[in-house]
C-alpha cells in the first residue's frame, strides 16, 4: 500500500517501481504487495536499490522520456532548460578538448551534446541497462562515426578515476538525489576534478518534498514537512528496498557542496517556459508556474 504522503519523485519514470519489483520476483502482482514508506536507508542499500530499479525501468524510462531528452541534447530537468542556452558549464565554444565527467549519465544524452562540441566526455552510471541505452543510441547515430564517449558502470560514491582527471563534471538529476550521503559524491567529484574545475548538477528542488508528487491541483497543497529528511523508500514484504530517494533541504545541499570542497557560484531555479506543455511525473505546466521544480547548483573548486 502506498502511503498518502508521497514526496516528489526525482525525475523518474511515472510507472510504479512496485510493479517492477513484483516482476523481478516473478510473482503475480496481486500476490505481492510492496509498500512505500519513510525510513532510513544507508548508501549501500540505496545504491543496491537504484541499480535494481534503473535496470528494471530503463527501457520504459527511455521510451517515455527519450524524445524530450533528445539523443544529443543537454537538458537540465523537466522544465527543459537547455545547456545550449544556459551555458552553466561555461561558453560552449570553450568546451573543445575538455575532459568532462557526466555523473549518473543514464543514456548519456548530455555527454553526446558535449562530444559534439569537441569535449571528451566520460559517462558513468550505476545501471547497466541505462548504459546499454547509451550504446543503442550511439549505434543508431554513429554508423561509422563513433561519438567518442567512454561509458563506465560505477557508483557515484566511489569513483574509479584518478585524481585530477577532469576539467568539468556535470549531472542532470543523476545519482545525487539517490544517495544517502551526497557529500561523498561531492568529495569524489572534487577529487577527480583538476584545480579550477567546475561541477554543475541538478536535483529535484527541495521545496517539492513538502508536496504530493502530483502534476494537478492536488500537488499544490503541502502534505508533509519540508524539514523531514527521512528517505522515501519502496520496499518488498521482506523489507528490501526497491527504490530510494533522499531529501535534503536547500541549506543541506549548500552545506554538502561546501563540505565537498567547492565554492557555490550560482543556484539556478529554472522557470517553466511557455513552450513546454509536457508533464513529467509530478512536473507540469500548472505546478511549474507556481513552485520551483529543479535546482541547479553551479560549483567550482579552487
Ligand atoms: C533521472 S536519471 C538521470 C540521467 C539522465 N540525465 C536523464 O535525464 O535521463 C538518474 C540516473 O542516476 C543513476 N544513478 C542512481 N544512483 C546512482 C549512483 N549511486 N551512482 C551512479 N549513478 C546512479 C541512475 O541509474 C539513472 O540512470
Amino acid at each position: 500500500m502506498v502511503q498518502e504522503h508521497k514526496p516528489s519523485g526525482a525525475f523518474r519514470a511515472p510507472e510504479s517501481a512496485l510493479e517492477a519489483l513484483a516482476e523481478a520476483r516473478d510473482e503475480a502482482p496481486e500476490a505481492f504487495e510492496p509498500t512505500a514508506t519513510r525510513r532510513i536507508a544507508d548508501d549501500t542499500e540505496s545504491s543496491r536499490a537504484s541499480r535494481g530499479w534503473w535496470d528494471s525501468n530503463a527501457d520504459e524510462y527511455q521510451e517515455e522520456h527519450g524524445a524530450f531528452l533528445g539523443d544529443d541534447r543537454f537538458i537540465w530537468g523537466p522544465e527543459g532548460l537547455d545547456e545550449a542556452e544556459a551555458g552553466l558549464l561555461g561558453p560552449a565554444d570553450q568546451l573543445k578538448g575538455r575532459d568532462v565527467l557526466e555523473v549518473g549519465a543514464g543514456a548519456a544524452q548530455c555527454s553526446r551534446w558535449l562530444a559534439a562540441r569537441g569535449a571528451r566526455p566520460v559517462a558513468f552510471d550505476i545501471s547497466h541497462r541505462q548504459l546499454r541505452h547509451a550504446q543503442r543510441i550511439d549505434a543508431k547515430a554513429a554508423a561509422g562515426s563513433p561519438s567518442g564517449i567512454a561509458l563506465v558502470q560505477a557508483d557515484a560514491t566511489a569513483l574509479p578515476f584518478r585524481d585530477g582527471s577532469f576539467d568539468l563534471a556535470c549531472s542532470a538529476y543523476g545519482a545525487v538525489p539517490f544517495v544517502a550521503e551526497p557529500v561523498r559524491v561531492m568529495r569524489e567529484v572534487h577529487r577527480v576534478l583538476r584545480p579550477g574545475g567546475r561541477w554543475v548538477f541538478s536535483v529535484t528542488h527541495p521545496v517539492r518534498w513538502a508536496f504530493p508528487d502530483e502534476p494537478g491541483p492536488e500537488g499544490l497543497s503541502i502534505s508533509g514537512s519540508y524539514f523531514d529528511r527521512t528517505p522515501y523508500v519502496e520496499q518488498d514484504d521482506a523489507g528490501r528496498a526497491a527504490y530510494v530517494e533522499h531529501h535534503r533541504t536547500l541549506g543541506d545541499r549548500v552545506r554538502d557542496v561546501v563540505a565537498g570542497g567547492f565554492r557555490l557560484i550560482d543556484l539556478v531555479e529554472p522557470e517553466w517556459p511557455a513552450w513546454n506543455r509536457q508533464e513529467w511525473g509530478g512536473w507540469s505546466p500548472l505546478r511549474g508556474g507556481l513552485i520551483p521544480g529543479t535546482a541547479v547548483f553551479v560549483c567550482e573548486r579552487d
